[in-house]
């Protein structure tokens, strides 16, 4: 009789449909699954996770070469190490803390504002596509300088980028199509960095071109490729926490309710959404040589994946962790922005998001300037949830009726 594998193959439809029903089964059973179709390993225990993310020699970001260097037109931060990663790092890291983030706290206001007016007195939004999308990008256009008004052709090119890095199994054709999208985003910024560069401003494509930290500065490619990458890494992320966000309070009306009366409970929230969801489902790195994992050997130059949401739901780390709760003792909310964060969905290490204490501004904001307006707030007659992804990961729509603001 021929051995039948029943493992679940995280690239079935069954899986796509929903990753958290196979999360305990691959730790308990298949924690270091392997995947022929794209000789990928996939980790699904936090303190393998952990490790890999924090041990720099060992697991290298080498794999982004081919996953990502294509559509970024050169270099992104997580490829970088040593003194550059350092130095290039803390150019992006001031431009979304300190004063810089206050700043950016008005242009969030002014941008949710201006998106949710229309929705409001119609009673009826869909806080994917009609909110959270546009928003999130045009926060990020402000935030680097570029003309809000182009953004549904930046849009369009960044769908064409996210695509390239987070498709597992993208044909030739589709691969062609999405650098092609970054060939034409890389020529619509070429003159925005020369201006820049000539006469610069406040914004973060002007700190980008001008600022030189222990005597590293930009080159054009440079600073192209992490114009790119900010708008990859930050947009897609934050709208996407920001639906799971109001999808899991609607589904837990009492937690709904607690957070309506006190705000300061919002923190919380969003780390329990970030710790429950990860909108970044995976983590590429490379085994710079043969490590061992829970008995299996990943040999030196494999592919591994971070699976993050099932790190986040293990019973090691976290009680109860299929759970949603926003007062679970194990949360730490004031560590959950932090390298200190028990949830990996900002990654760990050298590499942790520099987006963090954006993301959190960000999202508290917006969910701050929501709940009071969208009383009695519940998902629209018919509406049927559903989500997608398996790199980044979240809802396609959610379309949510609320009591018309006059
Ligand atoms: C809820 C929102 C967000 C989530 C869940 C998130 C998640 C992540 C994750 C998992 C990584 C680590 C990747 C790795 O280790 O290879 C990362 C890196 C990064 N993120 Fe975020 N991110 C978010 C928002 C943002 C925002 C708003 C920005 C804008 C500044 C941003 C910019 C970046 C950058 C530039 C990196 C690369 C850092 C490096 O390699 O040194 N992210 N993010």
């Amino acid at each position: 009789m021929p051995v039948v594998d029943n493992r679940p193959s995280v690239l079935s439809e069954d899986f796509a449909a929903d990753p958290y029903r196979y999360f305990a089964q691959l730790r308990d059973q298949d924690p270091v699954h392997h995947e022929p179709l794209i000789d990928g390993y996939f980790l699904s225990r936090h303190e393998d996770v952990k490790r890999v993310l924090t041990d720099h020699e060992a697991f290298t970001t080498q794999t982004l070469q081919v996953r990502a260097e294509p559509v970024m037109r050169g270099p992104v931060l997580a490829q970088m190490t040593g003194a550059e990663h350092t130095a290039k790092r803390r150019i992006v890291v001031r431009a979304f803390t300190g004063r810089a983030l206050q700043d950016q706290i008005r242009v969030i206001r002014a941008n949710a504002a201006e998106l949710m007016a229309p929705f409001l007195p119609q009673g009826r939004m869909d806080l994917v596509n009609d909110f959270g999308k546009p928003f999130a990008l045009n926060v990020t256009l402000d935030v680097l300088g570029l003309d809000r008004r182009d953004w549904r052709q930046v849009a369009a090119w960044h769908s064409g980028v996210i695509e390239f890095i987070t498709g597992l199994t993208l044909t030739p054709e589709r691969r062609r199509d999405c650098v092609e999208c970054a060939e034409q985003l890389e020529a619509y910024l070429r003159p925005v960095i020369e201006q820049r560069r000539r006469d610069p401003g406040d914004d973060l494509i002007s700190k980008l071109c001008t600022t030189a930290i222990d005597g590293v500065t930009m080159t054009d490619r440079d600073v192209t490729a992490l114009i790119i990458n900010v708008l990859a890494a930050s947009a897609e992320p934050a709208d996407k926490t920001l639906a799971l966000l109001f999808k899991h309070l609607i589904d837990h009306p009492d937690q709904l309710a607690q957070v309506r009366q006190d705000p300061d409970l919002l923190a919380a929230a969003i780390a329990e959404t970030l710790r429950y969801t990860p909108p970044v489902q995976l983590i590429p790195r490379q085994a710079a040589q043969d490590a061992v994992f829970a008995g299996t050997t990943v040999p030196a130059g494999a592919t591994v994946f971070c699976m993050i949401g099932a790190a986040n739901r293990d019973p090691g780390v976290f009680t109860a962790p299929d759970a949603f709760d926003i007062h679970r003792p194990d949360l730490g909310t004031a560590r959950s922005f932090t390298a200190a964060a028990e949830h990996l969905s900002f990654g760990t290490g050298l590499h942790q998001c520099v987006g963090t204490a954006f993301a959190r501004a960000e999202i508290e904001t917006v969910a701050a300037m929501l709940l009071p307006l969208l009383e009695e707030v519940r998902y629209s007659p018919g509406f049927r949830y559903q989500e997608s992804g398996l790199y980044t990961r979240g809802p396609l729509s959610l379309s949510l009726d609320f009591t018309p603001v006059r």
